[in-house]
This record gives C-alpha cells, structure tokens and sequence, in this order.
C-alpha cells in the first residue's frame, strides 16, 4: 500500500505565481506585476517607488491625464499606469509613439486607485518607449479576436489573454508534476526521442531518416525545366505536322520530314531523360528493391518516439519509481480538437506495483495539480470561468479534487453505453474501442460530471505489453476519463512474465529479436511493474476549459502545419 503526498499534509505556500526579487543565489531579475500585487492587489505596496516594464495593452486619454493598460505577462490584470498632464510621461503619451503593443517602461509611485477596479495603480512620472509598435499593422487591437484567428498569428497570440493565461497555468501544471512525482520519490528520468520501437504498435510514428538529404543533393528536374521540355516536343509536333502536310502538296521532301521526326524523337528522349534524374529511384534498394536503411544514419529504421514508456521500463527496473516528461509525436492522421501530432506527455512507471497501484498514483497526480492550480492561477482560472468555460469551473475543479474518481470495468463501460437512451454516431459491442463520445457520456452524464477511470479491456484493443488477465480475454489496463476532454490517460500494468509477453509480442506481429532489450527485463529480477501516460495538453484542456487542443500548446502541429 502506498500513501501519496497530497498537498492537504504539507504547509500552505505563499501565493506568489513566479518567484522574484531576491532569491538566495543572490540574483534577482526585476520585480513583476503579479508579485507586486501579490494577494491583496499591492495594497501592501502603496507609496513605493517601483520601475514596470511590459506591453501597453491599450491607450486611453483624456483631457488632463491618461490610462496606460500596462501588462507585462505575469499576470492577466497587468496593472493601471495613470499619467497626469504636466509630465514628462505626459509630453511621450502626447506625442503618439505609446500605443498598444508598444514596449515601455514606466517610473511612478504606486498609489491607492480611487476606482472600485482595482485595489493599487502606478503614478506615472516617467515614460519610455522601448519598442513600438505601429498601430496601422499591429494585428493585436483591443478587441476579441478569435481563436482560429489566433492560430494564424501563433508568434503573437501569447500576448493575449486566452493564451498567456493558457502558458501560466501550464507552466503551474508543469511545476505540480515535478513537486507531485519527486515529493513521492520518483525519479526524473528523460528517454529517447529518436527510436527503432513502436510502443504503441498503431503504426502512426514519424520516420526519421537521412536518406532524402542526399537526394535533395541530385534533385530532379525543376517543374519549369520539364515544362519547357514539353513544350519542346509540342513545337517540334507541329513543325512535322505542317512539314507532312506540305509534302502532301509536294511542297516538301521525305528527307526534310525525316529529319524533323527525329528531331521530335529526340525531344522526347530528352523529357524521359529528363525526368528520370534524381527522384526516387537514386534511394539505396537491397537486391529485392526493398529500402537499403543499413545506408541511413542510424542504420535501421528509425522514428520519433510515440511514448518513452518502454526505456522508462527499463529505468524503473533498476532504480524503481520513475517519471518522463517530454515530446511526443503521432502521425495520426486526425484533425480533432484532442489530437496533436506533437505533444507532451508525462509518464510514470513504478516497479512493485499493480494496477491498483496505479490507478491510485493516477487520481492522486490528477488531484494534486488540479490543487495546485486553484492554490496558485486563481486570476487566471477566474478568467477561464467567466470566458472560456463559461461555468462554475473553480467550483467544478474543487469538486473533483475532493471527491473519489469513479472505477468500472471495460465490460461495464459497455454496459452503460448500450442502455443509454441517447443515440451514438459510432455503436459499441464488447470488443470495439470506446470512441469520445462514449467516454464523455460515461464520465459526464452517466457519472454527473466525475472522473471515471475505466480497466480491464480487451486484449485485442491494447497494446502488446499490457498484462494478460486470468480471464485470458482482457488485460490489466487502465483509462482515466474526464468530462470534456474523454480520454486524459492511459496506463496499464506491464506483463512481467516471459513466457506470455512472448506470446503476446507473436500474437501482435511484431518481431520478438527486435525487443530482445524488453525481454531481458523480464529474464532477469523481473518484477510486477505498472505506470501510465498523461497527455498534457489535454490536462491544460481540461483545467482551463479551453476546447481545443491547439490553444493547450504556444505552437501546435497537426496535419498540414507546422508554422511558427
Ligand atoms: O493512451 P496512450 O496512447 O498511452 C501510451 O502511450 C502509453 N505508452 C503510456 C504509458 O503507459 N506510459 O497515450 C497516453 C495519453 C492519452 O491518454 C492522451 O491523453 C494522450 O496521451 N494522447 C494525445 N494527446 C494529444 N494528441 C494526441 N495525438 C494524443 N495521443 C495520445
Ligand atoms: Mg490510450
């Protein structure tokens, strides 16, 4: 039995979202926003002195004095900067140069704001432009824009609130990973990007190869150099066309056509010739015209990985409890709202444990960065609420932080779906993959709203590596389900015997001397292991209420981009 730390059993922390000001290495980075206001909005701070530096977010002047929306991207408020007229600040706004998306710096005392908004604002009397930005082509303008828009603009949109609110609660998600993981006793590890494994067995990796670098080198004709080619052979058609008919009249010799049909043979000669430079065919084939790979840089296929698991295996085998925490990349061909083909996931592998153990680390985790989150993004989560959720999502959020997560079999998440009264787009019988729409309706209607971790599935839906059950028809594996997003995570209890992971590599097509690495884990003190796989963007879904996954990351890849 384990007891995971949860933060209820450690002192409350200061509410600070981003350490500043002096640290005890002695190196301090000049005080932002967010510290300034601290918990009581700067309240505390009044009559200080203080430098800001950061984006206008917007310009409003009046008669005798003006409001700078001041943000410098450590918090979602920013802070009110006034200027009174007779300034030097005064004599910059005037001349026009501090208009939004300006960079500047401001000197002023902070002072208590006679306005309801806001508890402190700074008094300006002085005012630098330090970058700025020209209003006619700024995309940025104080107005909504939409999150499609946003996406053109990804080098951009972290200025905005939706996404700079998004990077801070990542960031915080982030941090509650590594405090959850190493407060437990697991250890940092980091695994390979670049892999000959496919772990998951979909076929949906990302080939890495340097054999097309050397093809780039011989490259085949230009499209403008066949082009013109080809409308050589047309010409040179025409002329032997007419040439044929002048003989015709007798207007010309067989020997003048002869010679102007051989020009066109030539022609064509040259187009085929043309177009077999370069091009595929100079890739190294073995004699069976199969890829020669022993010619590319790694000397065998090779891919981006689609989950560190099996390498976090191997850690955990040796120095136990263990967690990665990096990129990974699908192919998967899907243009939803859930799916990147880059993303991050976080992945703990614990040795000595089953499945129970592992369920119990994956609602443990969950709960806890869902309460360090509300402990330290309250601004940011309130602004969620009231514009991207559009609901209670704190109150949401502290519910499922104190409730238990709902447990069901595989056999019973059927079940329920097959007595729903609603209709499906996809059917489910025993046997069939839970599509997104069943596991929402698990999580959010059958279970009102709670999460839902769902076990024991099928073997022939799983992965090769997941432990075979007594039943010999499903396997130790394990999904957590949340409301909105579906599917947050997936794990399983790892099959430690030899002899069934064999048999399990065969039944699934794969070839056994290729993980001759996975199976000395179980030839030698092997062990019951479990762990699961996190996806982070859909966590930063489904804690902020942002729908879609491409607004979870600053620069997504899905199909078709890679911009920015
Ligand atoms: O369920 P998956 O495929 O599990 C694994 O890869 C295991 N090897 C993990 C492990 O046991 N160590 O992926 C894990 C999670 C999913 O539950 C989902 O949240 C996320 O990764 N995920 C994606 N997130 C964004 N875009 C995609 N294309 C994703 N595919 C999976
Ligand atoms: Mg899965």
């Amino acid at each position: 039995m384990r007891t995971w730390v949860s933060p209820a059993m450690r002192p409350m922390r200061q509410a600070t979202t981003r350490a500043a000001g002096k640290s005890t290495s002695g190196f301090a980075r000049p005080e932002k926003i967010a510290r300034i206001k601290g918990v009581d909005g700067g309240a505390s701070r009044v009559g200080e002195e203080l430098e800001i530096r950061g984006w206008a977010r917007s310009v409003r002047t009046q008669k005798e004095r003006a409001f700078i929306d001041l943000n410098d991207g450590s918090n979602i408020s920013g802070m009110q900067a006034v200027v009174n007229e007779g300034t030097q600040a005064w004599d910059v706004i005037n001349s026009g140069v501090v208009t939004t998306g300006a960079a500047v710096s401001v000197r002023g005392a902070l002072v208590a704001s006679p306005g309801g908004k806001q508890a402190a604002e700074l008094l300006v009397n002085e005012l630098e432009v330090i970058g700025p930005a020209d209003p006619e082509s700024y995309p940025l303008q104080k107005k909504r824009h939409t999150l499609e828009y946003l996406r053109s603009i990804a080098h951009l949109r972290p200025r905005t609130n939706t996404i700079g609110a998004v990077s801070r609660v990542r960031n915080q998600l982030a941090y509650a990973t590594h405090k959850f993981f190493q407060e437990n006793g697991f250890l940092y590890v980091n695994t390979p990007i670049v892999t000959a494994s496919d772990c998951e067995g979909a076929g949906e990796q990302f080939q890495v190869t340097t054999l097309l670098n050397g093809l780039q080198a011989g490259a085949g004709p230009s499209p403008e150099a066949v082009a013109a080619a080809e409308s050589k052979v047309k010409a040179q058609g025409e002329a032997v066309k007419t040439l044929k008919e002048a003989m015709k009249a007798g207007n010309a010799t067989k020997e003048q056509v002869d010679a102007e049909v051989a020009k066109l043979l030539q022609a064509k000669a040259d187009v085929e010739a043309l177009k077999s430079t370069g091009g595929t065919t100079s890739l190294p084939t073995n004699k069976d015209g199969s890829i020669d790979y022993t010619q590319d840089f790694f000397s065998k296929p090779s891919y981006l990985t689609v989950s560190g698991q099996l390498n976090g295996e191997i850690m955990a085998c040796a120095v136990n409890d263990v967690y990665t925490f990096g990129p990974t990349f699908r192919a998967e061909n899907s243009n939803t709202s859930r799916h990147l083909a880059e993303f991050w996931m976080v992945e703990p592998e614990m040795a000595f444990a089953d499945l129970n153990d592992d369920m119990d680390c994956a609602e443990a985790y969950l709960k806890y960065c869902i309460n360090h989150v509300l402990e330290h993004c309250d601004e940011d989560l309130e602004f969620f609420e009231k514009n991207v959720a559009k609901d209670n999502l704190r109150e949401r959020l502290r519910g499922v932080a104190s409730q238990e997560f709902a447990r069901i079999t595989y056999t019973e998440a059927v079940e329920h779906v097959l007595a729903a009264k609603k209709k499906f787009e996809f059917p489910v019988e025993w046997g069939s993959d839970l599509q997104s729409e069943h596991e929402r309706y698990i999580t959010e209607e059958v279970f009102k709203d709670r999460p839902v971790i769902v076990r024991d599935y099928p073997k022939d839906i799983k992965a090769f590596y997941m432990r075979l059950n007594d039943d010999n028809k499903t396997v130790a594996a394990m999904d957590v389900l949340v409301p909105r997003v579906g599917e947050l995570m997936g794990g399983s209890q790892r099959e430690e015997r030899l002899d069934v992971l064999e048999r399990r590599i065969e039944d699934n097509g794969l070839e056994k001397e290729s993980y001759w690495w996975y199976l000395d884990l179980r030839r030698y003190g092997s062990q019951p292991h479990a762990g699961f796989g996190l996806g982070f963007e859909r966590l930063v879904c489904y804690v902020t209420g942002v729908e879609n996954i491409r607004d979870a990351i600053p620069f997504p890849r899905y199909p078709g981009s890679a911009e920015f």
